[in-house]
């Protein structure tokens, strides 16, 4: 990976996106806190520098040293901009007001390499405190709005352009314009990372790292570690073993199915019909966190039994993507959600093993785009996220096999029916729930004191917030008719109208 550029975070909650619209140029990128950068700088093709809920004014307002960056071409966003200003001795005041939402360009200099076809007239998105004073002496002003002049500036000697509005955002119409230029044009990147190229180079790394090792991978039916599985098949065949657990909490016929069409695709799956040991734990629990800790433990134990029957196996395959990495190193420190969402954490230690994570660098999408490229087929990359613990935090309180049957009925008919009307990829995920509270209704003449199942589908771009699904009067009818109707057991169908924060997605 030659070509690549590095994007230094300051804390902006913009980084991400920063480093998404680089990566959708087919260029590689890779986001490193301010103040743990990597060491070879000079590998580098590029430099950026994010945004910041800092002001330079603060008194702990981060920096870093230009210096260490020397020859790299660099741009400045925001906060980026304004550091650099500062430092190269122009004056940065706090404006008057908090610059914040759209402006226009009213001035463009097409001269300039990162501005060329950048039309006047666009939108940019502002979000700024302080403003960068204009210093002909120092700097050179490359475009402008009405309120602010010096909307992005360059810096001959230093290699470096500052941009004071946000081109990562989407409300920036020539934001992709800009970055594009200062990738191809400033920095010479020639866009040459495609998933195809990622595959051959991770398959030929994990070849060397691995060699004729074994390696041990928990499948969960999920993208991640699906993927993760197919290119470490690609790279070392047989020496891969795939562990595919029932646990007894997966949805209606989903273990067999998952497991025939892993092995119709070639992979070394060894499926293991677990489900009693799981319910017979579960008994008497009705805590959530209680009844997700029973779950780990269980699989953890099936898990290193297994690996005991393979034998010699020295490293563990994880499916684990590049947010749960830039969250971990984040300058913001660890997230608390990503912790105790990890059902097996402490697996490698407890059983000796050495850690490969071949989608550790890639975005979901990537994730995505990288399995089609390896022929995998969208029932399995279009999955929705399914949480480990599965429908065992699904069924509020505790967990039986007659009430995972009547969920799994339920769910079936709602997965199903948004599959069959072309909903299901819409929607980001959707669970159906039952709760333990049994009501009153009529069948025929009969009376029927049955269960409630609540239907919850939401639309969401990574899960950390959500909002409802606006599913159609009608189709939500005819799933609630489907579900009373062939059910036994269900009398009552409520839907979930409540977002993420702050309800959860999973009521448990
Ligand atoms: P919440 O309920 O926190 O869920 O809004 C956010 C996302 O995380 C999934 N989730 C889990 N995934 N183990 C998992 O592997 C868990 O214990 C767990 N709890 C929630 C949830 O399905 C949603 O996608």
């Amino acid at each position: 990976m030659e070509e690549k550029i590095l994007i230094l975070d300051f804390g902006s909650q913009y980084t991400q996106l920063i480093a998404r619209r680089v990566r959708e140029l087919n260029i590689y990128c890779e986001i490193y806190p301010y103040n743990n950068p990597p060491n070879q700088e000079k590998n580098y093709m590029g430099l950026i520098l994010s945004g910041s809920p800092f002001s330079v004014h603060d008194d702990k307002a981060p920096s870093i040293d230009l210096n260490d960056y020397k020859g790299i071409p660099i741009l400045g966003i925001c906060y980026g901009a304004q550091m650099v200003a500062s430092k190269n001795g122009c004056r940065v005041l706090k404006s008057k007001i908090r610059e914040y939402g759209r402006a226009k360009l009213t001035y463009v200099d097409h001269q300039n390499l990162i501005m060329e076809d950048v039309k006047i007239d666009s939108d940019v998105w502002m979000s700024h405190g302080d403003s960068i004073q204009n210093d002909p002496e120092k700097l050179d002003i490359i475009a402008s709005t009405d309120d602010v002049e010096v909307a992005s500036y360059h810096i001959r000697e230093l290699n470096f352009y500052g941009l004071q509005f946000h081109p990562e955002v989407t409300h920036s119409q020539e934001g992709k314009k800009v970055i594009k230029n200062f990738a191809l044009k400033i920095c010479g990147c020639k866009q040459s990372w495609t998933p195809d190229l990622f595959i051959e180079q991770t398959v030929n790394d994990l070849r060397d790292k691995l060699g004729s090792d074994k390696v041990i991978l928990g499948l969960s039916g999920g993208v991640d570690s699906s993927v993760a599985a197919f290119i470490i098949n690609k790279a070392i065949g047989k020496n891969l073993f795939c562990v595919f657990v029932d646990n007894g909490l997966l949805r209606k016929n989903e273990f067999k199915k998952v497991l025939n069409s892993y092995n119709d695709l070639g992979l070394n799956v060894i499926g293991v019909d677990s489900k009693e040991v799981f319910y017979k734990d579960l008994k008497g629990k009705s805590d959530p966190e209680v009844k997700r800790k029973s779950i780990g433990k269980n699989f953890i134990r099936i898990f290193e039994e297994e690996a005991k029957k393979i034998g010699e196996i020295s490293w563990l395959a994880q499916g684990t993507i590049y947010p749960d990495v830039i969250e971990s190193i984040s300058v913001k420190g660890p997230s608390a959600t990503i912790k105790s969402h990890h059902n097996v954490g402490g697996l490698p230690e407890k059983m000796n093993l050495k850690v490969v994570e071949p989608l550790n660098l890639l975005f979901k999408d990537e994730v995505r785009k990288v399995g089609r490229s390896l022929n995998i087929p969208d029932s399995i990359l279009d999955r929705h996220p399914f949480p480990g613990p599965g429908l065992g935090i699904r069924i509020l309180g505790e967990v039986d096999k007659e009430k995972v049957d009547l969920l799994q009925d339920a769910d079936d008919i709602f997965i199903s029916s948004l599959r069959e009307s072309g909903l299901y990829k819409e929607v980001w995920q959707a669970a159906t729930i039952l709760l333990p509270v049994k009501s009153v209704g009529v069948m025929g003449d009969e009376r029927t004191y049955e269960y409630t199942v609540v239907l919850r589908a939401v639309t969401s771009l990574d899960g950390m917030t959500a909002d409802w699904s606006r599913l159609p009067d009608e189709f939500l009818a005819d799933v609630s008719n489907k579900i009373i109707n062939r059910v036994r057991g269900i009398n009552r169908v409520v839907y979930d109208i409540s977002s993420k924060p702050p309800a959860t997605i999973e009521w448990e």
